[in-house]
């Protein structure tokens, strides 16, 4: 079905403004005249507004804002358009004992979860929200840690290739763009010091959104590639090369570890040299970040010179710093 209707729009695509006739949609798709007509009035149904006038066929006038599930399938993706969160799911799938190397993404959550067990925002038609559920099996749990930062680079250099703007890395796990937060990274494992049953990493990037998109409590802090650039994205395209370069990058973390990316998330950082503050137990530790160690660690000088090095997190909000 969806497939049908992937060719459909495919067709219908390769000729913008034209009309194309009921029998050569037929012959694409393999189906009856009628057939196709029950199609169209499907995507119509689902956003897209298709002409469709006797004698000339039809025509693809707009498209709905919405991701593609026929590209998104044929590379092995799943999508939802709509879960509780795609990270629950990936960890459902875990559980069930699905292989590794999935990669789960949806239109829309309705409990997207952020760190701190904040809810994350994920409404329909702006963002992209997806996980990657993970079995290293050779990997020890204890060398992990830096594959929040090897993501956040993977993203910032995609991010920066195709838009041109200057996304930074906040270290450990946010990118920001004109210092407001437009992508999150929530990374969750199950295992033993040693072994790693699965590993969880989840990512919700604003692509589309408009001010009224954001609740308004984030709506100083946060932006979206769409506010930044003035330009609407295509999310499936974005999402397909986001995914190319984080498959690569993280075969990559597997097989070398942190080294190699290492200078790379330090050229595109905001936070090395910057006044920081991170919670620490027993308080607020305040100071300067001076660097990140060769396991993705933060190396912070306090207002009396003594260094610490922070293993893991938050930096306070960009507007607080
Ligand atoms: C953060 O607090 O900065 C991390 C936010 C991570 C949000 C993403 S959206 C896709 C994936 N599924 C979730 O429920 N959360 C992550």
């Amino acid at each position: 079905m969806v497939n049908i209707r992937h060719n459909i729009l495919k067709v219908l695509r390769q000729s913008p403004g034209l009309f194309v006739s009921g029998g050569e949609l037929s012959r694409f798709t393999r189906i009856s005249r009628a057939a196709v007509w029950k199609h169209v009035t499907a995507l119509r149904r689902e956003g897209y507004c298709i002409e469709a006038r006797s004698r000339c066929g039809y025509r693809l006038m707009e498209e709905p804002d919405r991701l593609r599930p026929g590209d998104l399938e044929t590379k092995g993706v799943v999508y939802h358009p709509v879960l509780d969160s795609t990270n629950l799911e990936a960890r459902r799938l875990a559980e069930a004992g699905a292989a590794g190397d999935l990669v789960i993404i949806t239109e829309e959550q309705r409990r997207g979860k952020g760190r701190r067990e904040r809810l994350w925002a994920s409404p329909p038609g702006v963002g992209l929200w997806f996980s990657l559920l993970l079995r290293p099996r050779e990997f020890a749990s204890w060398h992990v840690s830096p594959v929040t930062l090897v993501v956040a680079a993977s993203i910032c250099r995609t991010l920066r290739e195709i838009t041109s703007l200057p996304a930074a890395v906040k270290w450990p796990n946010d990118l920001l763009l004109g210092g407001r937060k437009i992508c999150g990274i929530l990374t969750e494992l199950k295992g033993e010091p040693d072994h790693i049953d699965y590993l969880i990493i989840g990512i919700g990037l604003n692509v589309n959104h408009v001010p009224a998109d954001f609740p308004s409590s984030l709506r100083e802090t946060a932006t979206s590639l769409y506010r930044e650039s003035g330009r609407r994205w295509d999310r499936t395209d974005l999402f397909l090369s986001l995914l190319e370069n984080l498959k690569t990058d993280l075969e990559c973390f597997f097989r070398e570890g942190f080294a190699p990316f290492r200078p790379v998330w330090k050229e595109y950082t905001c936070t090395l040299g910057k006044r920081v503050k991170v919670a620490w137990p027993g308080g607020l530790l305040e100071g300067t970040a001076l660097e990140v160690d060769g396991v993705g660690a933060l190396l912070l000088e306090d207002d009396q010179g003594t260094r610490h090095r922070v293993t893991f997190g938050e930096l306070d909000d960009p507007a607080n710093i």
